[in-house]
Protein backbone atom coordinates (compact mmCIF):
# COMPACT_ATOMS: atom_id res chain seq x y z
CA UNK A 1 0.00 0.00 0.00
CA UNK A 2 2.09 3.22 -1.15
CA UNK A 3 0.81 6.83 -1.01
CA UNK A 4 3.45 7.60 -3.36
CA UNK A 5 0.98 6.78 -6.35
CA UNK A 6 -0.20 10.56 -6.65
CA UNK A 7 3.17 11.46 -8.08
CA UNK A 8 3.06 10.16 -11.06
CA UNK A 9 2.72 12.06 -13.80
CA UNK A 10 -0.42 10.68 -16.11
CA UNK A 11 -1.97 7.93 -14.16
CA UNK A 12 -4.00 5.75 -16.39
CA UNK A 13 -6.47 4.92 -13.31
CA UNK A 14 -8.46 7.52 -12.07
CA UNK A 15 -10.87 6.81 -9.01
CA UNK A 16 -12.98 10.03 -8.22
CA UNK A 17 -15.65 10.20 -5.93
CA UNK A 18 -18.08 13.00 -4.73
CA UNK A 19 -19.68 13.62 -1.24
CA UNK A 20 -22.56 11.61 -0.76
CA UNK A 21 -25.72 13.17 -0.59
CA UNK A 22 -28.38 12.69 2.34
CA UNK A 23 -31.38 10.65 1.47
CA UNK A 24 -33.65 13.17 2.82
CA UNK A 25 -34.10 16.23 0.58
CA UNK A 26 -33.22 17.16 -2.78
CA UNK A 27 -29.66 18.16 -4.04
CA UNK A 28 -29.64 21.91 -4.38
CA UNK A 29 -27.11 24.12 -5.72
CA UNK A 30 -24.74 24.04 -2.65
CA UNK A 31 -24.15 20.84 -3.41
CA UNK A 32 -23.53 21.03 -7.17
CA UNK A 33 -21.12 24.02 -7.17
CA UNK A 34 -18.97 22.59 -4.57
CA UNK A 35 -18.59 19.25 -5.23
CA UNK A 36 -21.00 17.31 -8.41
CA UNK A 37 -20.26 20.11 -11.07
CA UNK A 38 -16.32 20.04 -10.45
CA UNK A 39 -16.15 16.03 -9.96
CA UNK A 40 -17.93 15.46 -12.83
CA UNK A 41 -15.74 17.50 -15.15
CA UNK A 42 -12.71 16.35 -13.91
CA UNK A 43 -14.27 12.61 -14.83
CA UNK A 44 -15.57 13.53 -18.25
CA UNK A 45 -11.95 15.45 -19.07
CA UNK A 46 -10.08 12.41 -17.73
CA UNK A 47 -12.30 10.22 -19.86
CA UNK A 48 -11.36 12.33 -22.98
CA UNK A 49 -7.57 11.61 -21.91
CA UNK A 50 -8.33 8.20 -22.41
CA UNK A 51 -7.62 7.46 -18.44
CA UNK A 52 -9.51 4.60 -16.54
CA UNK A 53 -12.42 5.95 -14.80
CA UNK A 54 -14.49 5.70 -11.98
CA UNK A 55 -16.94 7.78 -11.16
CA UNK A 56 -19.24 7.37 -8.16
CA UNK A 57 -21.50 8.38 -5.66
CA UNK A 58 -24.01 6.90 -3.67
CA UNK A 59 -27.29 8.35 -1.39
CA UNK A 60 -26.35 8.38 2.31
CA UNK A 61 -29.45 6.47 3.76
CA UNK A 62 -28.61 6.21 8.00
CA UNK A 63 -28.74 8.04 11.00
CA UNK A 64 -30.98 10.09 12.67
CA UNK A 65 -32.30 12.79 10.88
CA UNK A 66 -33.42 10.22 8.18
CA UNK A 67 -35.05 8.27 10.66
CA UNK A 68 -36.69 11.11 12.25
CA UNK A 69 -38.11 12.77 8.68
CA UNK A 70 -39.27 8.81 7.67
CA UNK A 71 -41.15 8.74 10.77
CA UNK A 72 -43.00 11.86 10.15
CA UNK A 73 -43.48 10.73 7.19
CA UNK A 74 -45.36 7.66 7.93
CA UNK A 75 -43.17 5.39 5.79
CA UNK A 76 -40.33 2.83 6.79
CA UNK A 77 -36.62 4.16 6.75
CA UNK A 78 -35.97 1.98 3.73
CA UNK A 79 -38.85 3.53 1.82
CA UNK A 80 -38.43 6.71 2.51
CA UNK A 81 -34.51 6.38 1.32
CA UNK A 82 -35.26 4.62 -1.91
CA UNK A 83 -36.93 7.62 -3.16
CA UNK A 84 -34.97 9.82 -2.64
CA UNK A 85 -32.42 7.83 -4.10
CA UNK A 86 -34.50 7.79 -7.31
CA UNK A 87 -35.27 11.39 -7.36
CA UNK A 88 -31.31 12.14 -7.04
CA UNK A 89 -30.55 10.08 -9.76
CA UNK A 90 -32.81 11.72 -11.70
CA UNK A 91 -31.65 15.10 -10.70
CA UNK A 92 -28.69 14.46 -11.01
CA UNK A 93 -28.55 12.90 -14.75
CA UNK A 94 -30.60 15.81 -15.72
CA UNK A 95 -27.54 18.30 -15.04
CA UNK A 96 -25.45 15.99 -16.80
CA UNK A 97 -23.42 14.76 -13.42
CA UNK A 98 -22.90 11.45 -14.84
CA UNK A 99 -21.71 8.86 -12.64
CA UNK A 100 -20.27 5.62 -13.45
CA UNK A 101 -22.18 4.19 -10.32
CA UNK A 102 -25.05 5.57 -7.99
CA UNK A 103 -25.28 3.62 -5.21
CA UNK A 104 -26.65 3.22 -1.06
CA UNK A 105 -24.91 3.59 2.03
CA UNK A 106 -27.63 0.91 2.95
CA UNK A 107 -26.54 -1.60 0.58
CA UNK A 108 -25.88 -5.18 1.76
CA UNK A 109 -22.41 -4.48 -0.10
CA UNK A 110 -21.65 -1.24 1.77
CA UNK A 111 -23.18 -2.73 5.47
CA UNK A 112 -20.80 -5.97 4.90
CA UNK A 113 -17.65 -3.30 4.60
CA UNK A 114 -18.57 -1.13 7.52
CA UNK A 115 -18.71 -4.15 9.53
CA UNK A 116 -15.58 -5.46 8.14
CA UNK A 117 -13.75 -2.41 8.65
CA UNK A 118 -15.24 -2.52 12.50
CA UNK A 119 -14.01 -6.03 12.84
CA UNK A 120 -10.86 -5.34 11.57
CA UNK A 121 -10.30 -2.25 13.87
CA UNK A 122 -11.59 -3.49 16.57
CA UNK A 123 -8.91 -6.68 16.44
CA UNK A 124 -6.58 -4.54 15.83
CA UNK A 125 -7.41 -2.17 19.54
CA UNK A 126 -8.28 0.51 17.59
CA UNK A 127 -12.00 -0.09 19.00
CA UNK A 128 -12.92 -0.12 22.14
CA UNK A 129 -16.23 -0.16 24.99
CA UNK A 130 -16.41 2.00 27.40
CA UNK A 131 -19.14 3.44 29.19
CA UNK A 132 -20.81 6.75 28.57
CA UNK A 133 -23.27 8.85 30.17
CA UNK A 134 -25.53 9.97 27.41
CA UNK A 135 -28.61 12.02 26.73
CA UNK A 136 -32.03 10.93 27.53
CA UNK A 137 -35.89 12.68 27.33
CA UNK A 138 -37.71 11.81 30.06
CA UNK A 139 -40.62 13.13 28.10
CA UNK A 140 -39.89 11.68 25.09
CA UNK A 141 -38.34 8.33 26.71
CA UNK A 142 -35.72 8.02 24.11
CA UNK A 143 -31.95 8.20 24.24
CA UNK A 144 -30.88 11.59 22.20
CA UNK A 145 -28.33 11.16 20.05
CA UNK A 146 -27.03 13.86 17.06
CA UNK A 147 -29.33 15.87 15.91
CA UNK A 148 -32.21 14.78 18.63
CA UNK A 149 -30.49 17.44 20.60
CA UNK A 150 -29.60 21.02 19.96
CA UNK A 151 -27.18 23.41 21.91
CA UNK A 152 -24.16 25.76 21.65
CA UNK A 153 -20.97 24.82 20.27
CA UNK A 154 -18.09 24.96 22.95
CA UNK A 155 -15.33 25.99 20.37
CA UNK A 156 -17.33 29.19 18.39
CA UNK A 157 -20.09 29.64 21.15
CA UNK A 158 -22.78 29.41 18.01
CA UNK A 159 -26.18 28.89 18.85
CA UNK A 160 -28.88 26.23 17.77
CA UNK A 161 -25.96 23.60 16.85
CA UNK A 162 -27.00 20.25 16.50
CA UNK A 163 -24.91 17.87 19.22
CA UNK A 164 -22.54 15.76 16.42
CA UNK A 165 -20.67 19.53 15.23
CA UNK A 166 -21.15 22.99 14.50
CA UNK A 167 -22.14 24.07 11.08
CA UNK A 168 -20.20 27.89 12.14
CA UNK A 169 -16.90 26.52 12.80
CA UNK A 170 -16.57 22.95 11.27
CA UNK A 171 -15.46 21.18 14.75
CA UNK A 172 -17.09 17.86 15.19
CA UNK A 173 -17.75 17.38 18.55
CA UNK A 174 -20.35 15.01 21.17
CA UNK A 175 -23.11 15.61 22.93
CA UNK A 176 -21.42 15.41 26.45
CA UNK A 177 -19.52 18.44 24.79
CA UNK A 178 -22.72 21.01 23.78
CA UNK A 179 -23.29 23.49 25.65
CA UNK A 180 -27.27 23.85 27.21
CA UNK A 181 -28.80 21.04 25.54
CA UNK A 182 -32.03 20.48 24.66
CA UNK A 183 -34.41 17.56 23.08
CA UNK A 184 -34.63 18.94 19.76
CA UNK A 185 -38.18 17.42 19.91
CA UNK A 186 -39.88 19.19 22.88
CA UNK A 187 -36.90 21.43 23.74
CA UNK A 188 -36.98 20.02 27.32
CA UNK A 189 -33.45 19.59 28.87
CA UNK A 190 -32.49 16.18 28.85
CA UNK A 191 -31.15 14.05 31.77
CA UNK A 192 -27.79 11.84 31.89
CA UNK A 193 -28.50 8.27 31.70
CA UNK A 194 -25.35 5.25 30.93
CA UNK A 195 -25.00 3.28 28.20
CA UNK A 196 -22.30 1.42 26.33
CA UNK A 197 -20.56 3.08 23.37
CA UNK A 198 -17.72 1.49 21.14
CA UNK A 199 -15.01 4.20 20.42
CA UNK A 200 -12.37 4.40 17.61
CA UNK A 201 -8.98 5.54 19.08
CA UNK A 202 -8.49 8.43 16.44
CA UNK A 203 -5.79 10.07 19.25
CA UNK A 204 -3.73 6.74 18.58
CA UNK A 205 -3.61 7.55 14.72
CA UNK A 206 -2.48 11.35 15.07
CA UNK A 207 0.91 11.20 14.25
CA UNK A 208 0.30 9.24 11.52
CA UNK A 209 -2.39 11.75 10.31
CA UNK A 210 -0.13 15.03 10.85
CA UNK A 211 2.55 13.06 8.92
CA UNK A 212 0.36 12.24 6.03
CA UNK A 213 -0.66 15.81 6.11
CA UNK A 214 2.38 17.64 6.02
CA UNK A 215 3.55 15.52 3.36
CA UNK A 216 1.14 15.01 0.95
CA UNK A 217 1.40 18.58 -1.09
CA UNK A 218 -2.18 17.20 -3.39
CA UNK A 219 -4.22 18.63 -0.48
CA UNK A 220 -4.96 22.17 -0.57
CA UNK A 221 -2.42 23.96 1.79
CA UNK A 222 -4.98 26.15 3.39
CA UNK A 223 -6.78 23.06 4.73
CA UNK A 224 -3.53 21.32 5.39
CA UNK A 225 -2.73 23.85 8.14
CA UNK A 226 -5.92 23.74 10.10
CA UNK A 227 -6.71 20.55 10.18
CA UNK A 228 -2.95 20.39 11.52
CA UNK A 229 -3.65 22.78 14.38
CA UNK A 230 -6.83 20.36 15.33
CA UNK A 231 -4.20 17.63 15.39
CA UNK A 232 -2.13 19.77 17.78
CA UNK A 233 -4.85 20.84 19.87
CA UNK A 234 -5.50 16.71 20.66
CA UNK A 235 -7.73 14.83 18.86
CA UNK A 236 -10.51 13.27 20.88
CA UNK A 237 -11.41 9.26 20.58
CA UNK A 238 -14.27 9.15 18.57
CA UNK A 239 -17.93 7.60 19.86
CA UNK A 240 -19.08 5.39 16.35
CA UNK A 241 -22.38 3.92 18.45
CA UNK A 242 -25.93 5.25 18.02
CA UNK A 243 -28.99 4.14 19.87
CA UNK A 244 -31.39 3.98 16.61
CA UNK A 245 -32.48 0.99 14.72
CA UNK A 246 -31.82 2.53 11.28
CA UNK A 247 -27.68 2.02 10.60
CA UNK A 248 -25.26 -0.56 10.44
CA UNK A 249 -25.87 -3.37 13.36
CA UNK A 250 -22.81 -3.33 15.30
CA UNK A 251 -21.25 -6.81 14.07
CA UNK A 252 -20.79 -8.67 17.36
CA UNK A 253 -24.01 -9.87 17.96
CA UNK A 254 -24.94 -8.84 21.43
CA UNK A 255 -26.29 -4.74 20.23
CA UNK A 256 -29.39 -4.84 20.12
CA UNK A 257 -31.10 -1.35 20.01
CA UNK A 258 -27.39 0.32 18.11
CA UNK A 259 -26.00 0.08 15.72
CA UNK A 260 -22.37 2.70 13.52
CA UNK A 261 -22.60 6.25 13.85
CA UNK A 262 -23.32 7.57 9.96
CA UNK A 263 -20.23 8.75 9.15
CA UNK A 264 -18.21 5.35 10.33
CA UNK A 265 -20.49 3.91 7.24
CA UNK A 266 -20.82 6.62 4.54
CA UNK A 267 -17.44 7.47 3.56
CA UNK A 268 -17.08 3.57 3.09
CA UNK A 269 -19.32 3.58 0.38
CA UNK A 270 -16.96 5.31 -1.95
CA UNK A 271 -14.62 2.15 -1.59
CA UNK A 272 -18.05 -0.33 -1.52
CA UNK A 273 -19.67 1.00 -4.41
CA UNK A 274 -16.04 1.13 -6.39
CA UNK A 275 -15.85 -2.03 -5.95
CA UNK A 276 -19.61 -3.45 -6.46
CA UNK A 277 -18.98 -1.31 -10.19
CA UNK A 278 -15.43 -3.34 -11.23
CA UNK A 279 -16.62 -6.54 -9.75
CA UNK A 280 -19.52 -6.21 -12.27
CA UNK A 281 -17.21 -5.90 -15.05
CA UNK A 282 -14.92 -8.97 -13.40
CA UNK A 283 -12.21 -6.21 -12.43
CA UNK A 284 -10.27 -7.03 -9.42
CA UNK A 285 -11.65 -4.15 -7.37
CA UNK A 286 -9.14 -4.20 -4.46
CA UNK A 287 -6.39 -4.29 -6.55
CA UNK A 288 -7.66 -1.57 -8.69
CA UNK A 289 -8.19 0.75 -5.53
CA UNK A 290 -4.95 0.62 -4.37
CA UNK A 291 -3.41 1.34 -7.69
CA UNK A 292 -5.40 4.21 -8.87
CA UNK A 293 -4.90 7.97 -8.44
CA UNK A 294 -7.84 8.97 -5.78
CA UNK A 295 -9.86 12.21 -5.96
CA UNK A 296 -12.54 12.59 -3.32
CA UNK A 297 -15.08 15.70 -3.86
CA UNK A 298 -16.47 17.30 -0.99
CA UNK A 299 -17.43 20.90 0.13
CA UNK A 300 -15.43 22.66 3.11
CA UNK A 301 -18.41 21.65 5.74
CA UNK A 302 -17.32 18.38 5.88
CA UNK A 303 -13.39 18.85 5.78
CA UNK A 304 -13.24 17.25 9.52
CA UNK A 305 -14.84 13.57 8.63
CA UNK A 306 -12.70 13.41 5.08
CA UNK A 307 -9.30 14.99 6.38
CA UNK A 308 -9.55 12.86 10.11
CA UNK A 309 -11.99 9.88 10.44
CA UNK A 310 -11.70 8.56 6.62
CA UNK A 311 -7.70 8.61 6.86
CA UNK A 312 -7.51 7.24 9.65
CA UNK A 313 -9.97 4.28 9.59
CA UNK A 314 -8.26 3.67 6.04
CA UNK A 315 -4.91 3.47 7.98
CA UNK A 316 -5.94 1.47 10.89
CA UNK A 317 -7.35 -1.17 8.13
CA UNK A 318 -4.40 -1.18 5.89
CA UNK A 319 -6.35 -2.71 2.63
CA UNK A 320 -7.39 0.42 1.07
CA UNK A 321 -5.34 3.40 -0.13
CA UNK A 322 -5.70 6.92 1.08
CA UNK A 323 -6.93 9.50 -1.17
CA UNK A 324 -4.25 11.66 -2.95
CA UNK A 325 -6.60 14.71 -3.75
CA UNK A 326 -9.61 16.01 -1.42
CA UNK A 327 -10.72 18.76 -3.37
CA UNK A 328 -12.63 20.94 -1.12
CA UNK A 329 -14.32 23.91 -2.17
CA UNK A 330 -16.67 26.70 -0.36
CA UNK A 331 -20.04 27.42 0.23
CA UNK A 332 -22.91 28.76 -2.27
CA UNK A 333 -24.12 31.82 -0.69
CA UNK A 334 -27.49 33.27 -1.45
CA UNK A 335 -27.25 36.95 -0.71
CA UNK A 336 -24.02 36.90 1.96
CA UNK A 337 -25.50 33.68 3.24
CA UNK A 338 -25.11 30.04 3.48
CA UNK A 339 -27.14 27.67 0.96
CA UNK A 340 -28.78 25.36 3.78
CA UNK A 341 -31.20 22.74 2.88
CA UNK A 342 -31.91 22.18 6.70
CA UNK A 343 -32.47 25.84 7.15
CA UNK A 344 -34.85 26.27 3.77
CA UNK A 345 -32.57 28.83 1.95
CA UNK A 346 -31.74 27.52 -1.02
CA UNK A 347 -33.08 27.62 -4.41
CA UNK A 348 -33.35 24.05 -5.91
CA UNK A 349 -32.04 22.53 -8.55
CA UNK A 350 -35.53 21.08 -10.07
CA UNK A 351 -37.01 24.94 -10.24
CA UNK A 352 -33.77 26.00 -11.94
CA UNK A 353 -33.82 23.08 -14.28
CA UNK A 354 -37.67 24.26 -15.02
CA UNK A 355 -36.30 27.65 -16.37
CA UNK A 356 -32.91 27.28 -18.10
CA UNK A 357 -30.99 24.89 -19.77
CA UNK A 358 -28.33 22.48 -17.72
CA UNK A 359 -25.72 23.64 -19.70
CA UNK A 360 -26.30 27.21 -18.26
CA UNK A 361 -25.81 26.28 -15.06
CA UNK A 362 -22.15 24.49 -15.35
CA UNK A 363 -21.46 27.06 -17.36
CA UNK A 364 -22.14 29.69 -14.67
CA UNK A 365 -20.66 27.39 -11.56
CA UNK A 366 -17.59 26.14 -13.41
CA UNK A 367 -16.67 30.16 -14.49
CA UNK A 368 -17.17 31.35 -11.20
CA UNK A 369 -15.63 28.39 -8.78
CA UNK A 370 -12.09 28.66 -7.91
CA UNK A 371 -10.08 26.17 -6.73
CA UNK A 372 -9.79 26.97 -2.90
CA UNK A 373 -12.44 26.99 -0.01
CA UNK A 374 -13.96 31.14 -0.83
CA UNK A 375 -17.56 30.98 -1.13
CA UNK A 376 -19.41 31.42 -3.88
CA UNK A 377 -21.87 34.17 -4.49
CA UNK A 378 -24.73 33.34 -6.53
CA UNK A 379 -26.23 36.20 -8.18
CA UNK A 380 -28.96 36.63 -10.95
CA UNK A 381 -27.59 39.26 -13.11
CA UNK A 382 -24.24 38.03 -12.85
CA UNK A 383 -25.20 34.94 -14.08
CA UNK A 384 -27.82 36.59 -16.87
CA UNK A 385 -24.76 39.00 -17.72
CA UNK A 386 -22.21 35.70 -18.23
CA UNK A 387 -24.72 33.87 -20.25
CA UNK A 388 -25.21 36.98 -22.46
CA UNK A 389 -22.00 38.37 -22.73
CA UNK A 390 -19.52 35.44 -22.81
CA UNK A 391 -21.75 31.94 -23.86
CA UNK A 392 -23.60 33.50 -25.91
CA UNK A 393 -21.79 36.44 -27.31
CA UNK A 394 -18.44 34.84 -27.70
CA UNK A 395 -18.71 31.31 -27.86
CA UNK A 396 -22.36 30.67 -29.43
CA UNK A 397 -21.74 33.30 -31.86
CA UNK A 398 -18.15 32.13 -33.28
CA UNK A 399 -19.76 28.67 -33.24
CA UNK A 400 -22.68 29.61 -35.28
CA UNK A 401 -21.21 32.69 -37.62
CA UNK A 402 -18.58 29.59 -38.66
CA UNK A 403 -21.25 26.86 -39.39
CA UNK A 404 -24.18 29.29 -40.61
CA UNK A 405 -21.01 30.53 -42.94
CA UNK A 406 -19.85 27.20 -44.16
CA UNK A 407 -23.69 26.51 -44.84
CA UNK A 408 -24.70 28.99 -46.40
CA UNK A 409 -21.86 30.07 -48.54
CA UNK A 410 -20.02 26.80 -49.47
CA UNK A 411 -22.80 24.62 -49.35
CA UNK A 412 -22.05 22.89 -46.03
CA UNK A 413 -19.13 21.57 -47.42
CA UNK A 414 -15.34 22.15 -44.94
CA UNK A 415 -13.69 24.37 -47.57
CA UNK A 416 -9.78 23.94 -48.33
CA UNK A 417 -7.00 25.68 -47.03
CA UNK A 418 -4.68 28.22 -49.51
CA UNK A 419 -1.83 30.13 -49.40
CA UNK A 420 -1.69 30.73 -45.28
CA UNK A 421 -0.84 34.55 -43.70
CA UNK A 422 0.73 35.03 -40.58
CA UNK A 423 -3.06 35.71 -39.13
CA UNK A 424 -3.71 32.22 -40.17
CA UNK A 425 -0.55 30.83 -38.82
CA UNK A 426 -1.37 32.57 -35.21
CA UNK A 427 -4.49 30.86 -35.09
CA UNK A 428 -3.35 27.65 -35.90
CA UNK A 429 -0.74 27.84 -33.42
CA UNK A 430 -3.42 28.95 -30.97
CA UNK A 431 -5.55 25.83 -32.06
CA UNK A 432 -3.03 23.91 -31.38
CA UNK A 433 -1.92 24.89 -28.00
CA UNK A 434 -4.94 25.38 -26.36
CA UNK A 435 -5.73 21.93 -24.94
CA UNK A 436 -2.56 21.96 -23.60
CA UNK A 437 -3.11 25.01 -21.60
CA UNK A 438 -6.63 24.41 -20.52
CA UNK A 439 -5.73 20.61 -19.76
CA UNK A 440 -2.79 21.67 -17.31
CA UNK A 441 -5.70 23.97 -15.77
CA UNK A 442 -8.18 21.03 -15.50
CA UNK A 443 -5.54 18.77 -14.28
CA UNK A 444 -4.97 20.56 -11.40
CA UNK A 445 -8.71 21.51 -10.88
CA UNK A 446 -9.09 25.11 -11.53
CA UNK A 447 -12.04 24.84 -13.54
CA UNK A 448 -12.62 28.06 -13.40
CA UNK A 449 -9.58 29.38 -15.28
CA UNK A 450 -9.83 26.73 -17.32
CA UNK A 451 -13.14 28.03 -18.28
CA UNK A 452 -11.38 31.75 -18.82
CA UNK A 453 -8.87 30.61 -20.93
CA UNK A 454 -11.75 28.96 -23.49
CA UNK A 455 -13.51 32.13 -23.13
CA UNK A 456 -10.09 34.23 -24.24
CA UNK A 457 -9.85 31.39 -26.96
CA UNK A 458 -12.96 32.44 -28.46
CA UNK A 459 -12.46 35.80 -28.21
CA UNK A 460 -9.34 35.72 -30.63
CA UNK A 461 -11.04 33.41 -33.12
CA UNK A 462 -14.05 36.15 -33.04
CA UNK A 463 -11.45 38.56 -33.86
CA UNK A 464 -9.95 36.65 -36.96
CA UNK A 465 -13.60 35.86 -37.87
CA UNK A 466 -13.89 39.55 -38.02
CA UNK A 467 -11.01 40.96 -39.08
CA UNK A 468 -10.69 38.08 -42.00
CA UNK A 469 -14.60 40.00 -43.38
CA UNK A 470 -14.79 36.36 -45.38
CA UNK A 471 -17.85 37.73 -46.99
CA UNK A 472 -16.02 40.37 -48.49
CA UNK A 473 -12.30 38.84 -49.05
CA UNK A 474 -13.79 36.26 -50.80
CA UNK A 475 -10.99 34.91 -52.23
CA UNK A 476 -9.31 33.83 -48.91
CA UNK A 477 -12.48 32.80 -47.64
CA UNK A 478 -11.71 29.34 -48.20
CA UNK A 479 -8.62 29.15 -45.70
CA UNK A 480 -10.64 31.66 -43.35
CA UNK A 481 -13.34 29.16 -42.83
CA UNK A 482 -11.22 26.21 -42.80
CA UNK A 483 -8.93 27.16 -39.78
CA UNK A 484 -12.35 28.36 -38.08
CA UNK A 485 -14.02 25.46 -38.89
CA UNK A 486 -11.05 23.82 -37.46
CA UNK A 487 -11.34 25.93 -34.47
CA UNK A 488 -14.80 25.39 -33.57
CA UNK A 489 -13.83 21.28 -33.65
CA UNK A 490 -11.41 22.11 -30.77
CA UNK A 491 -13.72 24.48 -28.78
CA UNK A 492 -16.45 21.70 -29.08
CA UNK A 493 -13.66 19.06 -27.22
CA UNK A 494 -12.39 21.73 -24.74
CA UNK A 495 -15.98 22.36 -23.74
CA UNK A 496 -17.00 18.78 -23.69
CA UNK A 497 -16.57 18.18 -20.11
CA UNK A 498 -18.15 21.72 -18.93
CA UNK A 499 -21.28 21.57 -21.47
CA UNK A 500 -22.04 17.92 -22.50
CA UNK A 501 -25.33 18.49 -23.50
CA UNK A 502 -24.98 21.35 -25.74
CA UNK A 503 -21.85 20.06 -27.30
CA UNK A 504 -23.04 16.45 -27.96
CA UNK A 505 -25.57 18.84 -29.98
CA UNK A 506 -22.95 20.83 -31.79
CA UNK A 507 -20.91 18.03 -32.11
CA UNK A 508 -24.18 16.15 -34.00
CA UNK A 509 -24.60 19.17 -36.29
CA UNK A 510 -21.19 19.07 -37.14
CA UNK A 511 -21.59 15.50 -38.55
CA UNK A 512 -18.44 13.84 -35.59
CA UNK A 513 -18.59 11.46 -33.53
CA UNK A 514 -18.23 11.61 -29.79
CA UNK A 515 -16.44 8.73 -29.61
CA UNK A 516 -13.65 9.83 -32.24
CA UNK A 517 -12.57 12.27 -30.20
CA UNK A 518 -10.26 12.46 -27.43
CA UNK A 519 -8.14 15.46 -25.42
CA UNK A 520 -4.96 14.75 -27.03
CA UNK A 521 -5.93 15.26 -30.77
CA UNK A 522 -8.06 18.47 -30.11
CA UNK A 523 -5.83 20.67 -31.61
CA UNK A 524 -5.07 18.52 -34.27
CA UNK A 525 -6.51 20.42 -37.48
CA UNK A 526 -8.11 17.08 -38.59
CA UNK A 527 -11.33 18.29 -39.96
CA UNK A 528 -11.50 16.67 -43.64
CA UNK A 529 -11.80 18.73 -46.25
CA UNK A 530 -15.03 18.48 -47.97
CA UNK A 531 -16.33 17.35 -44.54
CA UNK A 532 -20.16 18.04 -45.02
CA UNK A 533 -21.96 19.59 -41.91
CA UNK A 534 -26.10 20.13 -41.51
CA UNK A 535 -27.69 23.03 -41.35
CA UNK A 536 -26.65 24.73 -37.71
CA UNK A 537 -29.31 25.97 -35.18
CA UNK A 538 -28.72 28.29 -32.31
CA UNK A 539 -26.79 26.68 -29.44
CA UNK A 540 -27.61 28.94 -26.87
CA UNK A 541 -30.37 31.54 -26.28
CA UNK A 542 -30.28 34.76 -24.44
CA UNK A 543 -31.22 35.26 -21.01
CA UNK A 544 -33.94 37.59 -21.04
CA UNK A 545 -34.11 40.47 -18.85
CA UNK A 546 -37.88 39.41 -17.31
CA UNK A 547 -37.29 35.70 -16.60
CA UNK A 548 -34.18 36.84 -13.89
CA UNK A 549 -36.70 39.56 -12.96
CA UNK A 550 -39.20 36.76 -12.06
CA UNK A 551 -36.15 34.70 -10.22
CA UNK A 552 -35.42 37.53 -8.31
CA UNK A 553 -38.90 38.03 -7.12
CA UNK A 554 -39.71 34.27 -6.14
CA UNK A 555 -36.27 34.29 -4.11
CA UNK A 556 -36.82 32.67 -0.96
CA UNK A 557 -40.75 31.56 -1.69
CA UNK A 558 -39.56 28.30 -3.05
CA UNK A 559 -39.63 28.61 -6.52
CA UNK A 560 -42.62 29.07 -8.75
N1 LIG B 1 -24.10 13.09 3.65
C1 LIG B 1 -22.99 13.89 4.12
C2 LIG B 1 -23.33 15.37 4.06
O1 LIG B 1 -24.15 15.74 3.25
C3 LIG B 1 -21.75 13.69 3.31
C4 LIG B 1 -21.28 12.31 3.32
S1 LIG B 1 -19.84 12.20 2.44
C5 LIG B 1 -19.18 10.74 2.92
O2 LIG B 1 -22.75 16.14 4.80
F1 LIG B 1 -17.94 10.83 2.93
F2 LIG B 1 -19.49 10.46 4.09
F3 LIG B 1 -19.56 9.82 2.13
ZN1 LIG C 1 -37.87 15.74 24.73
Amino acid sequence: MSEEVGKEAEPRRVIITSALPYANGEIHLGHVVSTYLPADIFARFNRLKGHEVVFTCATDDFGTPILLRAEKEGKRPEEYVEYWHQRDLKDFSDTGIAFDFFHKTSSKENIELAQHFFTLLHDKGLIYENGITQMYCENDKKFLPDRYVVGTCPYCDAMNQYSDGCENCGRAFTHTEILEPRCAICGRSPIMKSSLHYFFKLSALSSRLLDWLNNNENLQSEIRNYVGRWIDDGLKDWDITREISWGVPIPLGDEKGKVLYGWFDNHLCYISSTLLYLKNRGIDGKAFWNSSQIYHFIGKDIVYHHFLFLPAMRMGSGEYKLPEFIPTRGHLMLKGEKFSKSRGRYIGLREFLEVFPADYLRYYFSRITSYDQSDVNFDWDDFAAKINNELVASIGNFIHRTLSFINTRFEGKVPEQGELADEDLVLIQKIKKIPIQVGELLQRNEMDRGMRAILEFSGICNQYFQHKSPWVNTKESFTTLNICANAVRTLAILLMPYLPFSMTNLLSQFNLSTSSLSWENAGLLEVPVGHEIQAPTVLFRKVEKSEIDTRKSLLGKGGK
